[in-house]
Protein backbone atom coordinates (compact mmCIF):
# COMPACT_ATOMS: atom_id res chain seq x y z
CA UNK A 1 0.00 0.00 0.00
CA UNK A 2 1.40 3.19 -0.94
CA UNK A 3 0.94 6.70 0.44
CA UNK A 4 0.95 9.85 -2.16
CA UNK A 5 -0.14 13.60 -0.75
CA UNK A 6 0.09 14.82 -4.60
CA UNK A 7 -2.83 14.78 -7.16
CA UNK A 8 0.08 14.02 -9.59
CA UNK A 9 1.19 10.94 -7.85
CA UNK A 10 -2.35 9.97 -7.71
CA UNK A 11 -3.50 10.46 -11.30
CA UNK A 12 -0.29 8.66 -12.54
CA UNK A 13 -1.11 5.56 -10.28
CA UNK A 14 -4.63 5.22 -11.11
CA UNK A 15 -3.69 6.27 -14.88
CA UNK A 16 -1.72 2.90 -14.57
CA UNK A 17 -4.01 0.74 -12.63
CA UNK A 18 -6.40 1.49 -15.42
CA UNK A 19 -4.33 0.52 -17.95
CA UNK A 20 -4.13 -2.92 -16.48
CA UNK A 21 -7.72 -3.24 -16.67
CA UNK A 22 -8.22 -2.78 -12.63
CA UNK A 23 -11.60 -1.32 -11.55
CA UNK A 24 -11.25 1.74 -9.37
CA UNK A 25 -12.87 1.76 -5.86
CA UNK A 26 -12.94 4.91 -3.75
CA UNK A 27 -13.19 5.64 0.17
CA UNK A 28 -13.32 9.36 1.09
CA UNK A 29 -12.64 10.00 4.90
CA UNK A 30 -11.36 12.54 6.59
CA UNK A 31 -8.89 10.12 8.73
CA UNK A 32 -9.88 9.00 12.64
CA UNK A 33 -10.60 5.54 11.13
CA UNK A 34 -12.54 3.52 13.01
CA UNK A 35 -14.22 0.11 12.06
CA UNK A 36 -17.24 1.76 10.39
CA UNK A 37 -14.53 3.13 7.67
CA UNK A 38 -12.75 -0.23 7.56
CA UNK A 39 -16.01 -1.98 6.52
CA UNK A 40 -16.38 1.10 3.60
CA UNK A 41 -12.71 -0.20 2.52
CA UNK A 42 -14.19 -3.57 2.55
CA UNK A 43 -17.02 -2.89 0.96
CA UNK A 44 -15.39 -0.80 -1.92
CA UNK A 45 -12.70 -4.26 -2.29
CA UNK A 46 -15.23 -6.14 -3.24
CA UNK A 47 -16.68 -3.44 -5.91
CA UNK A 48 -13.14 -3.13 -7.01
CA UNK A 49 -9.51 -4.43 -7.83
CA UNK A 50 -7.46 -1.31 -6.36
CA UNK A 51 -9.14 1.00 -3.55
CA UNK A 52 -8.24 4.20 -3.04
CA UNK A 53 -8.60 5.70 0.28
CA UNK A 54 -8.60 9.86 0.97
CA UNK A 55 -7.47 11.25 4.44
CA UNK A 56 -8.66 15.21 4.12
CA UNK A 57 -9.56 17.28 7.38
CA UNK A 58 -11.69 19.27 4.84
CA UNK A 59 -11.86 22.73 6.10
CA UNK A 60 -14.77 24.12 4.49
CA UNK A 61 -17.33 21.85 5.36
CA UNK A 62 -16.43 23.18 9.38
CA UNK A 63 -18.39 25.74 10.55
CA UNK A 64 -16.25 28.76 12.10
CA UNK A 65 -17.38 27.22 15.76
CA UNK A 66 -16.65 23.44 14.67
CA UNK A 67 -13.99 21.14 15.35
CA UNK A 68 -12.30 21.89 12.66
CA UNK A 69 -8.49 22.15 14.54
CA UNK A 70 -9.03 19.55 17.23
CA UNK A 71 -10.22 17.43 14.68
CA UNK A 72 -7.91 13.78 15.22
CA UNK A 73 -5.16 13.31 13.20
CA UNK A 74 -2.61 10.26 13.34
CA UNK A 75 -1.57 9.10 9.56
CA UNK A 76 0.19 6.53 11.02
CA UNK A 77 -2.41 4.79 12.98
CA UNK A 78 -5.24 5.32 9.89
CA UNK A 79 -2.69 3.94 7.48
CA UNK A 80 -2.14 0.73 9.20
CA UNK A 81 -5.97 0.41 9.68
CA UNK A 82 -6.04 0.70 5.88
CA UNK A 83 -3.79 -1.40 5.60
CA UNK A 84 -5.34 -4.13 7.18
CA UNK A 85 -8.54 -3.32 6.00
CA UNK A 86 -7.24 -3.92 2.11
CA UNK A 87 -6.81 -0.73 1.01
CA UNK A 88 -3.65 0.17 -1.76
CA UNK A 89 -3.33 3.38 -2.06
CA UNK A 90 -3.91 6.23 0.92
CA UNK A 91 -4.24 10.28 -0.91
CA UNK A 92 -3.35 12.24 1.93
CA UNK A 93 -2.98 15.95 0.60
CA UNK A 94 -2.38 19.17 2.25
CA UNK A 95 -5.33 21.76 2.66
CA UNK A 96 -3.00 23.73 0.06
CA UNK A 97 -3.02 20.69 -2.39
CA UNK A 98 -6.82 20.59 -2.35
CA UNK A 99 -7.72 24.10 -2.07
CA UNK A 100 -4.77 25.81 -4.26
CA UNK A 101 -4.69 30.34 -3.86
CA UNK A 102 -7.74 31.72 -5.39
CA UNK A 103 -9.91 28.82 -4.77
CA UNK A 104 -12.85 30.48 -5.62
CA UNK A 105 -15.73 27.15 -7.09
CA UNK A 106 -18.13 25.66 -5.27
CA UNK A 107 -21.07 23.18 -5.62
CA UNK A 108 -23.83 23.79 -3.61
CA UNK A 109 -26.34 21.15 -4.19
CA UNK A 110 -29.91 22.68 -3.55
CA UNK A 111 -33.17 21.25 -1.54
CA UNK A 112 -31.21 18.18 -0.31
CA UNK A 113 -29.40 20.10 1.82
CA UNK A 114 -31.89 22.81 3.96
CA UNK A 115 -33.31 20.59 6.31
CA UNK A 116 -31.58 17.95 9.02
CA UNK A 117 -27.61 18.55 9.69
CA UNK A 118 -28.23 21.45 6.95
CA UNK A 119 -30.44 23.64 8.82
CA UNK A 120 -28.20 23.81 11.93
CA UNK A 121 -24.73 23.49 9.82
CA UNK A 122 -24.92 26.25 7.30
CA UNK A 123 -22.36 25.60 4.34
CA UNK A 124 -21.47 22.19 5.31
CA UNK A 125 -22.75 20.28 2.37
CA UNK A 126 -21.45 23.02 0.22
CA UNK A 127 -18.07 22.04 1.44
CA UNK A 128 -18.60 18.13 1.34
CA UNK A 129 -20.52 18.44 -1.98
CA UNK A 130 -17.14 20.58 -3.06
CA UNK A 131 -14.62 17.80 -1.93
CA UNK A 132 -15.89 14.82 -3.03
CA UNK A 133 -16.20 16.60 -6.37
CA UNK A 134 -12.68 17.28 -6.63
CA UNK A 135 -11.73 13.87 -5.06
CA UNK A 136 -14.13 12.59 -7.61
CA UNK A 137 -12.38 13.86 -10.54
CA UNK A 138 -8.98 13.54 -9.18
CA UNK A 139 -9.51 9.88 -8.46
CA UNK A 140 -11.95 9.16 -11.18
CA UNK A 141 -13.63 5.85 -9.75
CA UNK A 142 -15.37 3.22 -11.07
CA UNK A 143 -17.07 2.91 -7.51
CA UNK A 144 -17.02 5.29 -4.45
CA UNK A 145 -18.81 3.72 -1.11
CA UNK A 146 -19.88 6.17 1.68
CA UNK A 147 -21.69 5.87 5.15
CA UNK A 148 -25.69 5.32 5.67
CA UNK A 149 -24.59 7.14 8.91
CA UNK A 150 -24.29 10.38 7.00
CA UNK A 151 -27.76 9.93 5.39
CA UNK A 152 -28.49 13.20 4.30
CA UNK A 153 -24.43 13.18 3.06
CA UNK A 154 -25.23 10.16 1.42
CA UNK A 155 -28.42 11.65 -0.69
CA UNK A 156 -26.61 14.82 -1.28
CA UNK A 157 -23.54 12.52 -2.67
CA UNK A 158 -25.76 10.58 -5.02
CA UNK A 159 -28.02 13.75 -6.43
CA UNK A 160 -24.71 15.31 -6.90
CA UNK A 161 -23.29 12.92 -8.89
CA UNK A 162 -26.50 12.53 -11.19
CA UNK A 163 -26.69 16.27 -11.74
CA UNK A 164 -22.92 16.44 -12.98
CA UNK A 165 -23.18 13.18 -15.01
CA UNK A 166 -20.21 11.57 -13.39
CA UNK A 167 -19.87 8.00 -14.20
CA UNK A 168 -19.55 6.82 -10.86
CA UNK A 169 -21.57 4.38 -9.06
CA UNK A 170 -22.21 5.83 -5.11
CA UNK A 171 -22.46 2.86 -2.97
CA UNK A 172 -24.46 3.57 0.86
CA UNK A 173 -22.84 1.44 3.38
CA UNK A 174 -24.57 0.08 6.35
CA UNK A 175 -23.79 1.69 9.92
CA UNK A 176 -21.73 -0.19 11.96
CA UNK A 177 -22.52 0.01 15.48
CA UNK A 178 -20.81 -0.81 19.04
CA UNK A 179 -22.12 -3.61 20.96
CA UNK A 180 -24.66 -0.91 22.77
CA UNK A 181 -25.57 0.47 19.83
CA UNK A 182 -23.86 3.78 19.46
CA UNK A 183 -23.41 3.94 15.60
CA UNK A 184 -19.45 4.25 15.11
CA UNK A 185 -18.22 7.82 14.29
CA UNK A 186 -14.83 9.61 14.59
CA UNK A 187 -16.72 11.83 16.97
CA UNK A 188 -17.43 9.76 19.63
CA UNK A 189 -14.18 9.99 21.25
CA UNK A 190 -15.02 13.09 22.13
CA UNK A 191 -17.40 12.03 24.68
CA UNK A 192 -16.92 11.83 28.72
CA UNK A 193 -18.00 8.77 30.34
CA UNK A 194 -21.15 10.09 31.03
CA UNK A 195 -22.02 11.47 27.99
CA UNK A 196 -20.72 8.25 26.35
CA UNK A 197 -23.48 6.30 28.77
CA UNK A 198 -25.91 8.50 27.31
CA UNK A 199 -25.57 8.14 23.81
CA UNK A 200 -27.09 4.89 23.08
CA UNK A 201 -30.15 6.39 23.80
CA UNK A 202 -29.76 7.71 20.25
CA UNK A 203 -30.03 4.14 19.09
CA UNK A 204 -33.12 3.57 21.19
CA UNK A 205 -34.81 6.07 20.53
CA UNK A 206 -34.57 5.04 16.66
CA UNK A 207 -35.90 1.25 17.79
CA UNK A 208 -38.49 3.01 19.60
CA UNK A 209 -39.97 4.14 16.37
CA UNK A 210 -39.28 1.08 14.22
CA UNK A 211 -41.29 -0.82 17.45
CA UNK A 212 -43.98 1.64 16.86
CA UNK A 213 -44.32 1.30 13.31
CA UNK A 214 -44.30 -2.56 13.28
CA UNK A 215 -47.37 -2.49 15.72
CA UNK A 216 -48.85 -0.13 13.25
CA UNK A 217 -48.21 2.92 14.75
CA UNK A 218 -47.05 4.66 11.58
CA UNK A 219 -47.95 8.34 12.21
CA UNK A 220 -44.95 10.31 11.96
CA UNK A 221 -45.54 13.28 14.88
CA UNK A 222 -46.48 10.54 17.29
CA UNK A 223 -43.37 8.63 16.67
CA UNK A 224 -41.19 11.86 16.81
CA UNK A 225 -42.93 12.45 19.75
CA UNK A 226 -42.47 9.16 21.79
CA UNK A 227 -38.95 9.12 20.56
CA UNK A 228 -38.30 12.80 21.89
CA UNK A 229 -39.81 11.71 25.03
CA UNK A 230 -36.94 8.83 25.36
CA UNK A 231 -34.14 10.95 24.71
CA UNK A 232 -35.42 13.73 27.20
CA UNK A 233 -35.36 10.92 30.35
CA UNK A 234 -32.18 8.54 28.77
CA UNK A 235 -29.88 11.42 27.55
CA UNK A 236 -30.35 14.75 29.86
CA UNK A 237 -26.82 15.36 28.71
CA UNK A 238 -27.77 15.97 25.32
CA UNK A 239 -29.73 18.67 23.84
CA UNK A 240 -32.32 17.13 20.97
CA UNK A 241 -30.82 19.22 17.71
CA UNK A 242 -33.90 17.14 15.62
CA UNK A 243 -35.85 14.45 15.19
CA UNK A 244 -37.18 13.98 11.83
CA UNK A 245 -39.12 11.33 9.41
CA UNK A 246 -38.69 12.12 5.80
CA UNK A 247 -38.47 10.50 2.37
CA UNK A 248 -34.80 9.07 1.87
CA UNK A 249 -34.78 10.66 -1.24
CA UNK A 250 -36.11 14.19 -1.54
CA UNK A 251 -35.08 14.46 2.41
CA UNK A 252 -38.83 15.73 2.62
CA UNK A 253 -40.84 15.29 5.55
CA UNK A 254 -43.96 12.52 5.72
CA UNK A 255 -46.59 12.02 7.67
CA UNK A 256 -46.53 8.35 7.85
CA UNK A 257 -43.42 6.02 8.27
CA UNK A 258 -43.20 3.75 5.08
CA UNK A 259 -40.69 1.57 3.80
CA UNK A 260 -38.75 4.02 2.68
CA UNK A 261 -38.71 6.35 5.40
CA UNK A 262 -35.61 7.91 6.90
CA UNK A 263 -35.98 8.49 10.15
CA UNK A 264 -33.22 10.53 11.47
CA UNK A 265 -32.06 12.50 14.58
CA UNK A 266 -29.15 14.83 16.43
CA UNK A 267 -27.92 15.64 19.52
CA UNK A 268 -25.84 17.73 20.51
CA UNK A 269 -23.52 16.87 23.68
CA UNK A 270 -21.80 19.50 25.48
CA UNK A 271 -18.00 17.39 24.04
CA UNK A 272 -20.10 15.79 20.62
CA UNK A 273 -22.62 16.52 18.13
CA UNK A 274 -24.27 12.67 17.45
CA UNK A 275 -26.51 11.48 14.53
CA UNK A 276 -28.03 8.49 14.02
CA UNK A 277 -30.80 7.11 11.54
CA UNK A 278 -32.37 4.02 10.58
CA UNK A 279 -35.00 3.07 7.62
CA UNK A 280 -38.21 3.04 8.41
CA UNK A 281 -40.02 -0.43 8.54
O1 LIG B 1 -17.92 11.69 5.67
C1 LIG B 1 -16.80 12.25 5.72
O2 LIG B 1 -15.87 11.82 6.39
C2 LIG B 1 -16.59 13.54 4.93
O3 LIG B 1 -17.74 14.33 4.94
C3 LIG B 1 -16.10 13.30 3.50
C4 LIG B 1 -17.11 12.55 2.67
C5 LIG B 1 -14.79 12.51 3.54
C6 LIG B 1 -15.83 14.63 2.81
O4 LIG B 1 -14.86 15.37 3.47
Amino acid sequence: MQIVETIKQVRQIIALQKKRGKRIGFVPTMGALHQGHLSLIRLAKKHSDFVVVSIFVNPTQFGPKEDYKKYPRNLKKDAALCQSAGADLIFSPNVKEVYSKGFSTFINVEGLTQGLCGASRPGHFRGVATVVSKLLNIVQPDAAVFGQKDAQQLAVIRQMTKDLDLPIKIIGAPIVRERDGLAMSSRNAYLTLEERAEAPALYRALQLAVSMVKSGKREADSVKREMAKLLYRDAPLGEIDYIEIVDNEALKPVKQVKKNTLIALAMNFPSARLIDNIIGA
